[in-house]
């Protein structure tokens, strides 16, 4: 897919996509739409006219949010899948695209130079970043991607940190503590220099998928985003420093993060869906150049408690999870899930397991647990549940967690701490807080179940369904497979990092 227009015009094409040619403003407005649009699994918004700012300046809101109950579905649309794909096979799919990877190609020019601001002449203010929750500190960026070099192992990493814009020439760089970005910045004061940076906004939807994606360390995203979109990435050398930035951007800024020069920050409305704060003082980056296209469009994410476009992610997170335990620790898991319901998605992981040895829950909860920052709850539930059905999900924790033996609490690496839930004091906050959970809601006695599918024989159901539009009824009952004991066990693609 060539660009964020392609995407757009795909949207258009199968009636996801509403164009609001009204003036919107960039205060609130925009974003409190966008977020209502969430909030009733509606279309994606795009916002074409945009106060105070020149025509072809556009904002487009939520772009990969999907309905809650079918959080992936514009992400099948954005790689071309169904969109009514199951999520666990449309998972495998990408996985596979991913790491096969396709390497990118370098070209001279590209749409992203259309207009080229140097030094001074360089403004950020230019451009209409949306403020998105009355209470943040600033107007943010919450969908685009850094770029930068690793000054040891010289491999480049793209990722997704939020950004706050600070002045006409300053915006806030973001990781969290432990993150790629944030080790890689590290190792560039450590030895008294700054790190460039380019940061893009728009070229194809699906770069982004790539940047906001637990790549494992070592690995360019661009390479994996070749993959999944299934052709290269065609790249261009920014005009301040040897990074390279996709061609078709909407928005490139290149600046330097200089040692030891932090910024207030914040708060901001994030995504266990509180206002995150105090303001404290974060890296911030100094713009050296912006280049655009003529009439860029910036997308953006609202962070908070809804099915946005975070949660979205967090979806494809949950996906490369179910790997990592398959082929790192060769554990028996069906399927690894982020639940995209309240805020809980980038906290909690479901994990579907066959219990094929008495230890294999523990197992799969430890090795959770060191995988990635910020994930410090774990869900493990039998093969044969779906835990994409969040009812199913509640149901087996319900039934199945004993206080006594199946809370399981861990003390979590150092890297790997806690520092932005809303139920941590501000010392905790500052400190961050060393400690994971796990609960086992796997079934430990033979008790039988009551629901459709177990209380009744199979010929009973048979008939009930036979039977159903007899009654009146416009479609058949759906009947659970997992709930009748049944899974598939996909087959995991060995990656070219395995
Ligand atoms: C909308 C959105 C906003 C995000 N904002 C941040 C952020 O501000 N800071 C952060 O550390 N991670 C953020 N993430 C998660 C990272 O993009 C993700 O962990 C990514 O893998 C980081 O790349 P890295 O592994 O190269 O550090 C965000 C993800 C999404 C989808």
């Amino acid at each position: 897919m060539p660009s964020v227009r392609e995407f757009i015009k795909r949207l258009r094409e199968m009636g996801e996509l509403v164009e609001i040619e009204e003036e919107v403003d960039w205060n609130l407005e925009a974003a409190a739409f966008s977020t209502m649009s969430c909030r009733v699994g509606g279309p994606i918004l795009w916002f074409k006219k945009i106060k105070g700012y020149p025509e072809g300046y556009t904002l487009l809101g939520e772009p990969w949010a999907g309905p809650v109950h079918q959080i992936w579905r514009r992400l099948a649309i954005a790689a071309g899948a169904p969109p009514e794909a199951n999520p666990f096979d449309l998972g495998a799919e990408l996985l596979r695209r991913l790491y096969t990877g396709i390497p990118p190609t370098i070209v001279s020019n590209g749409l992203c130079k259309e207009h080229i601001q140097m030094g001074k002449e360089a403004n950020l203010l230019k451009f209409p970043w949306p403020y998105l929750h009355h209470g943040d500190g600033g107007r943010y960026t919450t969908t685009g991607c850094w770029c930068m070099e690793d000054p040891e192992e010289r491999w480049n990493n793209w990722a997704n940190y939020r950004g706050m814009i600070h002045t006409r020439n300053g915006i806030g760089y973001d990781p969290t503590y432990g993150q790629q970005g944030d080790i890689i910045m590290k190792k560039w004061h450590a030895r008294g220099e700054p790190m460039p940076v380019a940061y893009y906004v728009g070229a194809d939807v699906l770069t982004f998928v790539g940047a906001a994606f637990r790549a494992p360390w070592g690995i360019w995203e661009a390479e994996l985003i070749g993959g999944l979109r299934q052709e290269p990435l065609e790249l261009v050398k920014c005009e301040t420093n040897n990074l390279y930035v996709p061609a078709d951007a909407d928005i490139v800024i290149e600046g330097v993060i200089r040692p030891g020069e932090l910024w207030d920050e914040g708060p901001f409305g994030e995504y266990p869906g509180f206002i995150q704060g105090p303001r404290m003082p974060r890296p911030v980056v100094r713009v050296t150049a912006i280049t655009h296209r003529k009439d860029p469009i910036i997308p953006f994410c609202v962070e908070g408690m809804f099915a946005n476009s975070s949660k979205a992610l967090g979806f494809a997170f949950g996906v490369e999870m179910w790997r990592r335990l398959r082929v790192y620790h060769d554990l028996p898991v069906v399927t690894a899930w982020g639940s995209p319901l309240g805020s809980s998605t980038w906290a909690n992981l479901w994990i579907s397991i066959l219990k094929n040895s008495p230890d294999v829950v523990g197992r799969a909860a430890l090795a959770f647990q060191g995988s990635i920052p910020g994930l410090f709850r774990s869900f493990i539930v039998d093969a044969t549940v779906n835990p994409s059905n969040t009812e199913d999900g509640m149901e087996e924790f319900s039934l199945n967690v004993h206080p006594g033996r199946d809370i399981r609490k861990i003390n979590a690496p150092a890297a790997h701490a806690i520092k932005y839930e809303p139920f941590l004091s501000i010392a905790e906050k500052k400190e961050a807080l060393k400690k994971t959970v796990y609960f086992d809601c796997t079934s430990k006695l033979p008790n039988k179940r009551v629901d459709f599918e177990r209380a009744f024989p199979r010929e009973v159901q048979d008939w009930v369904e036979r039977n159903w539009q007899g009654l009146g009824f416009e479609k058949p009952v759906s009947i659970t497979q997992e709930k009748r004991g049944e899974y598939v066990m996909r087959p995991v693609f060995k990656s070219m990092v395995d």
